[in-house]
Parts: structure tokens; C-alpha cells; sequence
């Protein structure tokens, strides 16, 4: 991820009358590719920022904030998405963006035009910020780049590319989605415990999350049998495990405060990764059982779509402790919070500049 000077923490809740150009909106942030790299100042300015997002929304018949007023939100998506694509489109509807949706199929992508063209085009028609979803690890990465090079944004040259799940890599506005989602339930992130189970090996939602929460001071562990991990997880900052019965042991000193359930990536497996999905499920999943042995105040959660019966049982997922509805809600706030900080934040940076002829230190 691109980090120019920063300009520290500080920054004001998002008000009803529209903050770009607020003293201390930015955060430094040019894209949003990755957890990894992202400084745990950036990721609470974000969540604070969803926070103040989802208070100024609250009780409002019209759920429309000026703050991104006559800017452009391409999304462009190559794989399915129900949640993220509709999220993204209302975060930028609700804050006055202009949002325009690209698929795969539809588009000059279906005629086989290349990855890099259609960024291009898209950046040449005025597009602020491209946010985009893509079976290929790394896409995210390359567009940003081939776009901090070309950068035809009508206002500053710059074009923000949000990552929105590119392969088995990252999908980071997921990670700080759930992130959001575990302060409102337990109150903060910082020393909570939080188990994440199942097919860590393809979910780019496992990867985020385990980095994300380690910045945020959250201790991590990953459940999954050994074929689901991937080479190198000794290198993430989490704690591994294969049996989930253990893991969940009331006897603990360190039980778990969340469990996040992840989706089995059929559409990604080309192999044998478990004997059966029954097997699976009897090991792996989250039965009513099994969810019976979490302590009262922990909360479950799955980044959807959720297959009831293979991960999670359906009386699991509908209880009260499972906040799969709840992540939803806040991912529209969460993708709100980003598209502020890239597009109407930087604004806020870049007046700053021009008057001063540096960035804020
Ligand atoms: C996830 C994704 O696409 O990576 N879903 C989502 O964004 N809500 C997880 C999944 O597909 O299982």
C-alpha cells in the first residue's frame, strides 16, 4: 500500500453537512489493497470514522451526507458478490457519489479486453475511485499501480483503488467490517480472543482478518484441518489449531470472545481438501452443540454467504449471538468510512498542501 506523509490519528467524525475539507480528515491513505500494511492509527481513524458514519445516519428519513458530492465510484467486479457490490453502492449513494457498476459479463471485459485496458478506460471517463473484486491474487495491486501511473481523475490526477476481495489474498474492507462489528459487541478489539475456523487456506477473508485484528491487539487463532492452511502461515501473527472441540474447551484460560466461521471455496478447490463435506461439518462445523460451549458473551460471525449445515448449523446463525446481519450494516458504514478518507480526505490533505506547500506532519 502507497503511504505518503501521514498526517497522524486526529480526524473528525464524519458531520451531517459534509466533511471534505475538514481540518484533519486525512489519514494518508492513497488505496486500500491490503490489512497488511495498514497502521493501526489507519484502521481505528477508518472505524471510528464507520462509527461516526453510522451515528449521523441514525434516525434520518433521508439517508443522503453531501460529503461526496460530483465524485465517481466505479465498482468493478469479476466474480460474484452479493453483499459487497450492493455495500459499496450504497455507501456511495448515502455520501451523493455518483456510483456506476461494472461486471465482468456485460462489459468490454466480456470481449476480452485485458485488466489493465479496462482500468485505464475506466480512469479516462472520470472515475475517482475504482473499487474492485477479482479471481486473480495481486489485481488490486496492479491496477493501483498501472493507475498511479496513468492517473486521469478529473479533479487531482489521482484515481483510489479499493481492494474488494482479489483471489485468495486480502479483502480488507471485510476485515475492518468485522472488526467494526466486534466493538460494537464486545466493546473493543484490543485483548479479545478471536477463533477463526475452516478453509483459511483460500479466504482472503482469513488473511485480512489475521493481520487486521493482530494490529488492533487482538490474539488470533486459526482453526482448520492441516490441508486448509496455508505454507507460511507460521509466519502470520495468529496461533494455528486443528481441533476445534480443543480450542472451545470451557476449561481454557483463554477462551474464545468471537468465533468467525469461514465458507468452504469449493469454487477454488481443485482437489481433494477433506474426505467429505458430512466429515467436514462434524469437525469443523459450528453446531448448536459446539456453540453451546462459547462463553455467554461471545459472538459468532461469517462473512456470508454462509452454507447452513456445512459451517454453520442454521440455529447457530440465527441466534442471537451470531451477528452475520449486523456485519452487513456495518459494512456499508465501514465502505462509507473508506471511500471518505480516499476521496473526500485526501481533498482535506491536499488543500492543507497547497496552502502550506508541504503535507501536515
Ligand atoms: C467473502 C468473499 O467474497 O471473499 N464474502 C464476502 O465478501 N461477503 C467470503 C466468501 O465468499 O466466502
Amino acid at each position: 500500500m502507497t503511504e505518503p506523509g501521514t498526517t497522524g490519528p486526529g480526524m473528525t467524525g464524519p458531520g451531517t453537512t459534509g466533511p471534505a475539507g475538514t481540518a484533519d480528515s486525512g489519514i494518508g491513505l492513497r488505496h486500500l489493497l491490503s490489512t497488511t500494511g495498514l497502521r493501526r492509527e489507519q484502521a481505528e481513524a477508518l472505524l471510528d470514522t464507520a462509527h461516526g458514519m453510522e451515528r449521523a445516519l441514525t434516525g434520518r428519513t433521508v439517508r443522503k451526507l453531501p460529503t461526496l458530492r460530483g465524485r465517481t465510484v466505479v465498482s468493478l467486479f469479476y466474480e460474484n458478490s452479493t453483499r459487497t457490490r450492493v455495500s459499496f453502492e450504497v455507501a456511495g449513494k448515502w455520501m451523493s457519489a455518483d456510483t456506476i457498476n461494472v461486471s465482468a459479463s456485460g462489459s468490454s471485459v466480456g470481449k476480452g479486453e485485458s485488466l489493465r485496458d479496462t482500468a485505464a478506460t475506466l480512469a479516462a471517463t472520470g472515475a475517482d475511485c475504482v473499487v474492485v473484486r477479482h479471481p486473480a491474487s495481486g489485481a488490486a495491486h496492479r491496477i493501483a499501480s498501472w493507475l498511479d501511473r496513468v492517473g486521469h481523475s478529473h479533479t487531482d490526477g489521482h484515481v483510489a483503488v479499493v481492494n474488494a476481495g482479489d483471489g485468495t489474498h486480502e479483502h480488507p474492507t471485510q476485515a475492518l467490517l468485522d472488526a467494526a462489528t466486534l466493538r460494537a459487541r464486545l466493546g473493543g478489539v484490543e485483548g479479545r480472543h478471536v477463533v477463526i475456523v475452516g478453509d483459511v487456506l483460500h479466504s482472503r477473508v482469513a488473511r485480512s482478518n489475521a493481520h487486521l485484528l493482530a494490529t488492533l491487539g487482538a490474539r488470533v487463532t486459526l482453526v482448520a484441518p492441516p490441508t486448509l492452511l496455508p505454507v507460511g502461515v507460521d509466519t502470520w501473527p495468529v496461533a494455528t489449531a486443528h481441533d476445534l472441540d480443543a480450542v472451545l474447551d470451557p476449561a481454557l484460560d483463554r477462551r474464545p470472545d468471537a468465533v468467525m466461521m469461514l465458507r468452504v471455496q469449493a469454487e477454488r478447490m481443485h482437489g481433494g481438501f477433506f474426505p467429505s463435506a458430512r466429515e467436514y461439518a462434524v469437525r469443523y462445523g459450528l453446531s448448536e452443540r459446539r456453540a453451546a460451549r462459547l462463553p455467554e458473551h461471545a459472538v459468532v460471525l461469517h462473512p456470508g454467504p454462509a452454507v447452513r449445515g456445512m459451517e454453520i448449523a442454521s440455529a447457530v446463525a440465527d441466534s442471537p449471538r451470531a451477528a452475520i446481519i449486523e456485519q452487513v450494516t456495518a459494512g456499508v458504514h465501514v465502505r462509507m468510512a473508506v471511500l471518505y478518507h480516499l476521496l473526500a480526505g485526501r481533498e482535506a490533505e491536499r488543500s492543507r498542501t497547497m496552502e502550506t506547500g508541504r503535507p501536515e506532519e
